[in-house]
């Protein structure tokens, strides 16, 4: 089989990569590990960037998230008792759409499959082979049916646990990484958010976060232990534990309801350079990860792939390998200022193990001054609405 880009991965990244290239006319096909079921079963973050927002309107796909996802012009931090607004609109005239990722990747699905998109489901032992020449392939397994691709392109979009990124030899890579002494413990319940805006709480007992993905359907985070499993945590304790966390006002009117999701997510800051090695590009997951405080892992991988998209539109359309040629360092230098707004962000909500009471006091002193100087709003605004492509 023959392919112009082979994508290795049906995740956000590489569905949104493959429909943008489809409504070019670029061929491409997907390889996917697990099942279109078990790929729309995650549950994820649910805010969007405007810039993810036109990339699915480029690809036909914004529809459903017009229709459904919600403006959000502002959020709410809270600091104890103390609660104050970033006003988005007011500081960078961009809001933000609640809308969950599952049901971006749920519309992508849908639109591969209204053009007959070809996506090969349950792929095991995928290898790319040549990926430093001008024709590169992938080998893989479907049952007991060993497959090739030829292409011109791979698009490792495969994750941070993929093959793509172990595919660049590690004496071309340089990897840089953080990991959080702390998870978040998630929860999700049929019940009315208690704000219409996000709250995210730093509290002496830990993090918090107040989310939702409709006004039936709340989602909840707090900030656990790594040595914790959902299954230590009732329902009951949850919410006792959230009520905690948040202003007194917030905690006074929250409905609770059962769970119909726990689960604990560990927090780490990671990125591999170079994105690029010969004919293989990295995309989202695969290259990097961000601690989920600021919603930046789909949308930092939706910059990755409008770089790499309008990239092989001009070597298709125009000869021109100046994208291609270019996109590592100009996806990097987007990457490295959304990893550093996600780690500041989470510098600031989080308790850690080792802070020391001068730590805390750097810590209120920040949230002070978010609160009342205009700039440093603005700087927030500005990141959280996320910065140009
Ligand atoms: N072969 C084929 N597919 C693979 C392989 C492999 N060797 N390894 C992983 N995959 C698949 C996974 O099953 C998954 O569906 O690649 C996909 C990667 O998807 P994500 O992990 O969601 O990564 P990405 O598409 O980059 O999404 C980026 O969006 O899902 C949100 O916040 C989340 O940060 C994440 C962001
Ligand atoms: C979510 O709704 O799941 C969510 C929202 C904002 C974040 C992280 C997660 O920063």
């Amino acid at each position: 089989m023959k392919t112009q880009v082979a994508i290795v991965g049906g995740g956000p990244s590489g569905m949104l990569l493959a429909q943008l290239l489809h409504v070019r006319g670029i061929d491409s096909v997907v390889l996917e590990r697990k099942t279109k079921d078990y790929v729309l079963s995650r549950i994820r973050a649910g805010v969007l960037e405007q810039g993810l927002i036109s990339l699915m309107e480029e690809a036909g796909c914004a529809d459903r998230m017009h229709a459904e996802g919600f403006t959000h012009n502002g959020t709410l931090i809270s600091y104890g008792d103390e609660m104050f607004r970033v006003d988005f609109t007011e500081h960078t005239d961009k809001p933000v759409m609640v809308y969950g990722q599952t049901e971006v990747t749920r519309d992508l699905y849908a639109a591969r499959e209204r053009a007959g998109g070809p996506i090969e489901f349950e792929v095991e032992d995928v290898e790319i082979h040549g990926a430093d020449t001008t024709s590169p392939y992938l080998t893989y397994r479907v049952g007991t049916q060993e497959r090739r691709l030829e292409c011109d392109f791979v698009a490792g979009c495969d994750g941070f646990h993929g093959v793509s990124r172990q595919t660049i030899p590690l004496d071309v890579r340089r990897e840089y990484e953080k990991v959080y002494p702390f998870g978040w413990l998630g929860v999700l319940s049929e019940t009315p958010p208690v704000n219409e805006e996000l709250i995210y709480a730093n509290s002496e007992r830990g993090f918090a976060l107040c989310s939702m993905r409709n006004d039936t359907l709340s989602r909840y985070y707090i900030q656990c232990s790594l040595s914790d499993s959902p299954n230590d945590w009732t329902d009951a304790a949850f919410w006792e534990e959230l009520k905690r966390r948040i202003p007194k006002d917030q905690a006074d009117k929250l409905v609770t309801g059962p769970s119909i999701e726990k689960s604990i997510a560990p927090l780490r800051s990671f990125v591999t350079e170079p994105m690029r090695w010969g004919r293989l590009f990295l995309c989202g997951d695969a290259a990097h990860i961000v601690p989920p405080t600021g919603a930046k892992g789909l949308n930092t991988a939706a910059s990755d792939v409008h770089y790499l998209y309008n990239a092989l539109r001009d070597f298709y359309e125009n000869g021109s390998e100046a994208g291609i040629d270019g996109y590592s360092e100009k996806a990097l230098d987007r990457v490295w200022k959304t990893e550093r707004f996600s780690w500041w962000f989470s510098s600031l909500l989080h308790r850690y193990p080792d802070q020391s009471p001068f730590d805390i006091k750097m810590q209120v002193a920040e949230l002070e001054f978010l609160r009342s100087n205009k700039a440093a709003q603005r700087a927030m605004a500005e990141n959280y609405v996320g910065l140009p492509y």
